[in-house]
């Protein structure tokens, strides 16, 4: 079970008061692998790209967008992300978003970001695929040359629309394979079961790439099951409905099975009413590969590092210093970066730590 796992020196945990915590927290190495690079687009940027394409906003103002960000379900805030994302046509554009981001998670810690990107949100539009994707990969590669930061690239598949279609967009895709490496499953969840993407996801697998898929944050604890045994994924994006299915949760901890849930985004789309109702904590006391992660920050309130106070702030008893570094050390470990880089990380995020335990 993950939350066994014993730092590789000796770290006395009890030495990290709470008051302490957060600022140990934001400095640590992190991975962030559940953030969709569309969601990452601030309102400013949204504006300034409106501007340089000459493409028309139902907005006056970056205030006034601002303000439509109150979100009932995860439908509601689809809406408006969606729009969003119609002012990115060129692959200056595309750049610009993923850099945006890529420097905010730097000075987060992050070394580590896996991007799922949705490249029908765009091709629909009229959007060549290789624009989007090589906006975002020389954004990617940039920050590995400049900020010391791993970025990778997830292809997204829109559940809403049809497999035949996300059977289309990895064929167009297939021409920048090397690019990206996996692919995901995203957008309205509830009535779009895993079951229909059976097929893409297999031939997914065949290519050699990554699977993920998002279930369990609005669906029922049956889609992650489903994520599991019919589209083979290795992590569950969300997830976190598994505590409905005692024999789910018992699976998840026994296989390892890494579950991306991001905080903010559960209060902003109200599947939690308040973060101190959040079962984050019961999860990782269950023994699940529990990792933090942000979602769409330029839409929840919040980068990675906001999701990480809120929750500490909200479960100051059951939340100490030894399960932040678990949930830190979490991400690290599920990341798809191989075994030998991310030992190398496991090693910085206990070095940290002891550090800070002998202040
Ligand atoms: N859930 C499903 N689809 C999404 C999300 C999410 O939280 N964010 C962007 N697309
Ligand atoms: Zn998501």
């Amino acid at each position: 079970m993950t939350t066994a796992a014993t730092p590789s020196l000796p770290i006395d945990f009890s030495r990290i008061p709470a008051a302490r915590l957060p600022a140990v927290v934001h400095s640590a190495p992190k991975a962030e692998l559940h953030i969709h690079i569309e969601g990452s687009l601030e309102p400013e940027l949204i504006f300034e790209l409106a501007a340089r394409n000459g493409v028309p906003l139902a907005y006056p103002s970056v205030e006034a967008l601002r303000a439509a960000y109150a979100f009932t379900n995860l439908q509601s805030f689809l809406d408006v992300y969606y729009a969003g994302a119609s002012v990115l046509l060129k692959e200056q554009d595309f750049h610009d978003m993923a850099w945006a981001y890529l420097t905010r998670a730097a000075r987060d810690g992050v070394v580590c970001a896996e991007l799922f990107f949705d490249p029908q949100t765009h091709t629909d539009r009229g959007v060549p695929m290789g624009v989007v994707i090589q906006g975002l990969k020389s954004a990617c590669d940039r920050a590995g040359r400049e900020l010391g930061l791993r970025a990778e690239l997830i292809l997204c598949f829109l559940r809403h629309l049809s497999e035949e279609a996300a059977l289309q967009t990895l064929q167009d895709a297939l021409p920048y394979r090397e690019h990206f490496i996996g692919v995901g499953l995203d957008s309205s969840e509830r009535g779009h079961p895993p079951e229909k993407f059976s097929r893409v996801f297999t031939r997914a697998g065949k290519l050699g790439l990554h699977r993920v898929a998002h279930a369990g944050e609005e669906g029922p604890a049956a889609y992650i099951t489903a994520a599991l045994d019919v589209l083979k994924v290795e992590r569950i994006d969300h997830g976190v409905r598994c505590t409905e299915d005692p024999a789910l949760v018992e699976r998840l901890a026994l296989q390892g099975t890494p579950l991306t849930v991001c905080p903010l985004s559960n209060i902003k789309l109200c599947v939690f009413p308040t973060m101190a109702a959040h079962n984050l904590p019961a999860l990782l006391q269950a023994g699940l590969m529990v990792t933090v992660n942000s979602d769409d920050p330029a839409y929840f309130g919040g980068y990675l590092n906001e999701n990480y106070s809120a929750l500490l702030q909200a479960h100051p008893a059951a939340l100490t210093a030894r399960h932040a570094w678990q949930l830190l050390r979490n991400s690290l470990q599920a990341s798809f970066a191989p075994a030998a880089v991310r030992q190398g990380w496991l090693q910085q995020l206990d070095a940290h730590f002891a550090m800070a335990a002998a202040l």
